[in-house]
């Protein structure tokens, strides 16, 4: 099938494009690699042994865009291409809805000029803010406290309009990550935070390798087991494997629009993270107990049930695979050669 991935040198689509071309699709990526970097490109070339398509350009160019449409002619979108911090959303919220919402709305029209209709949508469990309970289905109330999470739930609602709207072809999934971590074994692609993380693993690696002095570890009084936050922490390669078997339920065609958690439907503390890297990076870690982080909530783990029966996936990697990888590519980081494509 042809695959468009809208962000594919990100931290999410750089993973999926790998499973992507591993399971005989052509894609063709547009990125204008404001939160990543033109290396991460060769890099996937090298993980699958392909020349990448790639087209440099922004959501929000109908006309650059539309002209990729019309020559490539995808059968399907993956769309990854987003803002994606809480901080930042809060800071600078039309800037998030103007890339969110409206390079989103900009891709739809794009799409529909040239009758592709299919997309996966990158979507998050922030949409749901503060759960009732966990594990938290999809049909959960949502109420996502902060710019962008709203962003993402709009966004959310756009494609549904679009799936419904009179003589429309569309068909949709909407995938709600919970926790993306880890790396890609080969520790040639992974996150690439910009200045310091707001996210506790590449925290916890920075501070392993020696970059941060300690973690802080944000609350200790939550009504968890040990009064640390709970996530469920869904290893990169997991979820780009979901991304593939979404795309074949779309062809299946088994239903106009999807909504679908992708987490492994257990959560673990601030606290277990910690060990785990500890334990596989060989010493302890440094934290320091903190305050609660303002907007934080105590646990939120998800009903992963839908997308494991509808998808027929399920995520297979273990805390300790997340923790391995994610180090992995932590020091292939630290090395500066390492980074360097004409080097490594
Ligand atoms: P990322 O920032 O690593 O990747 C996004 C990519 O999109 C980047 O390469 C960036 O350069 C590109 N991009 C951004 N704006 C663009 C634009 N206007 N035009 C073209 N390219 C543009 O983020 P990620 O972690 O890979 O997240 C991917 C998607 O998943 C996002 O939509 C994000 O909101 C969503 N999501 C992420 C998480 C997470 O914790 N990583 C959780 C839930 C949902
Ligand atoms: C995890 C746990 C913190 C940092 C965020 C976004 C969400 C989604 C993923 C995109 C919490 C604790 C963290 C630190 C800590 N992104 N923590 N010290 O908050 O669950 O989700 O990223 O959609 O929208 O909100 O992830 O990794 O920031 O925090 O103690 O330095 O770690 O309090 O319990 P979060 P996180």
């Amino acid at each position: 099938m042809k695959v468009l991935v809208t962000g594919g040198a990100g931290f999410v689509g750089s993973h999926t494009v790998v499973e992507l071309v591993a399971a005989g699709h052509d894609v063709q990526v547009v990125e204008n690699f404001c939160n990543s970097e033109r290396w991460i490109v060769e890099r996937i070339e090298r993980i699958t042994g392909q020349p990448l398509a790639l087209d440099e350009l922004d959501i929000r160019d109908h006309a650059a865009l539309l002209a990729t449409l019309k020559r490539f002619q995808p059968d399907a979108v993956i769309h990854f291409a987003a803002l994606k911090s809480v901080s930042e959303s809060a800071e600078l919220p039309a800037r998030y809805y103007d890339v969110n919402v409206g390079g989103t709305a900009t891709l739809l029209e794009a799409m529909q000029e040239v009758g592709c209709a299919r997309i996966v949508f990158s979507s998050s469990a922030t949409v749901y803010g503060q759960p009732e309970a966990c594990p938290v289905p999809e049909s959960a109330p949502v109420n996502p406290g902060n710019p962008y999470g709203r962003t993402k739930l709009i966004g959310e609602w756009l494609i549904r309009d679009c799936v419904a709207a009179p003589g429309a072809s569309l068909s949709a999934a909407i995938l709600r990550y919970f926790n993306p971590v880890g790396a890609h074994p080969s520790g040639l692609i992974g996150e690439l935070p910009r200045g310091v993380p707001n996210n506790l693993a590449p925290y916890i690696t920075q501070t392993a390798a020696g970059q941060r002095d300690y973690i802080r570890v944000f609350g200790d009084d939550y009504a968890t087991p040990d009064g640390t936050g709970v996530r469920d922490y869904i290893h990169v390669v997991d979820l780009a494997k979901a991304h593939v078997a979404a795309l074949d339920a779309l062809v299946r065609n088994e239903a106009r629009e999807l909504t679908l958690n992708l987490g492994t439907g257990r959560g673990y503390s601030v606290l277990e993270l910690i060990e785990t890297f500890s334990s596989v990076v060989g010493h302890a870690i440094p934290y320091q107990r903190q305050g609660r982080r303002v907007g934080d909530i105590g646990e939120c783990w998800a009903d992963p049930s839908r997308a494991n029966h509808v998808l027929g996936w399920r995520a297979e990697k273990s805390l300790l695979d997340i923790c391995a990888d994610a180090w992995r590519w932590q020091q292939a980081c630290s090395g500066r050669d390492a980074l360097d494509p004409a080097v490594a």
